[in-house]
């Protein structure tokens, strides 16, 4: 079988085990005669299916009783619009930290619908690093982050304090791979297609007051009051994407749940960071202090270096380093999925490339 290791930044690489398994039931699902993809969502089975999901997605982030877990469609960037139209209720005011390229555009977006101050930024040194002050408006309807900064390789490592102010926070590339204290937070959002599962699927994870505030004018299937009052299957769900995100919640809870991915993940990271750190020739673009635990960004000092060390990494199915047009070079994302072979070879990969391309 012919698998490469996938650094792609979504759609990402998923657990071996939860595609074999998905592989085994493809056909026929538990003996029902059909694939998942073919039954109803009204059905026994994927009834029992889509309460799976919730509940292990809520003992793996320990979600407290008073949030509800919505299964939508639409994307991350879906979001960005659903947010404002659902959560700029009084003041019509919200806070944005503008830590990259998507929290760029949910700020764009959240405009559209009230006023948008900008908290922080980062954009003087194209999004390298997290901004450490920030200026909060105490009569914003919430504030937003981006937690992990996809494009740029940095992160959070420290959630802000907005006080009464409802925090919202995109998840997408670092849901899931470590502990995070829901209750910091009004609202999370994340598609699926890094450490969730297939593309298709949207998770959100609101707390249960903020829910019931869109405008009378709001399309239905931008309001979460209709997922949230019927159980997220107002109409048809991503059925299928549901079900591979059930598999991949297990498979999470089998290995421990998220301390033990946290340790993994931790490990991954640093094996990549210390090569880069220890390399003359490789550069990471982060800040040392905000660097990402899933995505790390790095460059060569010319093109025809990196083409080459691209070329050379594929050989060895080392697959999708290349780097987002924005930041050049190379992106590894080392989501939950990633195995720390994976890296290990990556590391292997570039100090032979190093030794072989010495100045
Ligand atoms: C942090 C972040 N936000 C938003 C998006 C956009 O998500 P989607 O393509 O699911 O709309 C991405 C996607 O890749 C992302 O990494």
């Amino acid at each position: 079988m012919n698998r490469v290791y996938n650094f792609a930044a979504g759609p990402a690489c998923l657990p071996l085990p939860v595609l074999e398994q998905a592989r085994d039931e493809f056909i026929s699902y538990q003996n029902s005669g059909m694939s998942v993809m073919e039954m109803t969502h009204r059905g026994k089975h994927f009834e029992a299916i889509i309460h799976e999901a919730e509940e292990l997605l809520r003992e793996l982030l320990d979600i407290p009783a008073n949030y509800k877990v919505l299964f939508l469609q639409g994307g991350a960037v879906m979001q960005f619009s659903m947010l404002p139209l659902n959560l700029m209720r009084a003041s019509r005011k919200a806070d944005y930290f503008i830590t990259g390229e998507f929290a760029e555009k949910a700020a764009k977006e959240a405009a559209k619908f009230g006023t948008v101050n900008i908290a922080a930024s980062s954009e003087d040194r194209k999004f390298a690093y997290i901004p450490k002050t920030w200026t909060l408006d105490p009569d914003a309807d919430y504030a937003h982050i981006n937690l992990n900064n996809t494009i740029f390789g940095t992160r959070f490592t420290q959630i802000p304090d907005t006080g009464a102010v409802p925090l919202a926070a995109d998840a997408s590339s670092c849901i899931l791979s470590e502990p995070l204290d829901v209750k910091r937070f009004g609202l999370i959002y994340a598609g699926a297609q890094k450490n969730i599962g297939p593309a298709g699927l949207t998770v959100v994870i609101m707390r249960e007051d903020l829910i019931g505030f869109a405008g009378p004018k709001t399309p239905v299937m931008l309001d979460y009051k209709t997922f949230a009052e019927n159980e997220s299957m107002y109409n048809t769900p991503p059925t299928f994407a549901i079900y591979m995100a059930m598999l991949v919640f297990r498979w999470l809870k089998s290995l421990g749940g998220l301390t033990v991915m946290q340790k993994m993940n931790q490990e991954k990271a640093k094996l990549l960071y210390d090569c880069l750190d220890a390399s003359s020739l490789f550069k990471p673009t982060a800040d040392k202090e905000d660097r990402s635990l899933m995505n790390v960004t790095f460059t060569l000092p010319t093109e025809d270096l990196t083409a080459a060390f691209l070329k050379a990494a594929e050989a060895q199915q080392l697959a999708n380093l290349k780097g987002h047009r924005k930041v050049g070079g190379f992106r590894a994302s080392l989501y939950n999925a990633m195995p720390i072979e994976g890296v290990r070879k990556l590391v292997a990969a570039m100090q032979q490339f190093e030794r072989e391309n010495h100045v």
